[in-house]
């Protein structure tokens, strides 16, 4: 069966609490419940991971090397600053999907940057939960694409 692993980054945890009116009401429990819903019914197996930590998400992405099939990540606010975390995302050198809640253009200028975006296969913002469960449907495709490595 073909594997996804889904990264959410820093304060992720607190969403439904944190700027509902920018990130909406719904919990990270909910997504990923949503989440594995989606994935039961494409046949695929859905690992989730939230860390508030630049450093475990870079291990993760290390580990996942050679063992998941797609990722799809939300790196939050290391979005605009992890070279730590492109760089293991290049080096993983697993199809990835961008996931922002918001759209990132319509904010500060500071988050318009992603240094992550040149090295993904695609990006999806602004369409808030359910951009994770698009991200799903276009990672099963990209597994469909490229030969599997699991
Ligand atoms: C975010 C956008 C980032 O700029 C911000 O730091 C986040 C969440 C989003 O999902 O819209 O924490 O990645």
């Amino acid at each position: 069966m073909a594997k996804v692993l889904v990264i959410h980054g820093p304060n992720l945890n607190l969403l439904g609490e944190r700027e509902p009116a920018i990130y909406g009401r719904t919990r990270l429990a909910e997504i990923d419940a949503e989440l594995a819903e989606l994935a039961r019914e494409l046949g695929i197996s859905l690992e989730t991971f939230q860390s508030n930590s630049e450093g475990a998400i870079v291990d993760r992405i290390q580990q996942a090397r050679g063992s998941v099939d797609a990722l799809i990540i939300n790196p939050a606010a290391y979005t605009h600053t992890s070279v730590a975390i492109r760089d293991a995302l290049v080096a993983a050198a697993i199809p990835t999907v961008e996931v922002h809640l918001s759209n990132v253009y319509r904010r500060e200028p500071l988050r318009h940057v992603s240094v992550i975006a040149d090295v993904v296969e695609g990006r999806i913002m602004g369409l808030g939960a359910e951009g994770y469960l698009l991200a799903l449907r276009a990672a099963k495709s990209l597994i469909e694409r490229a030969p599997r490595k699991t």
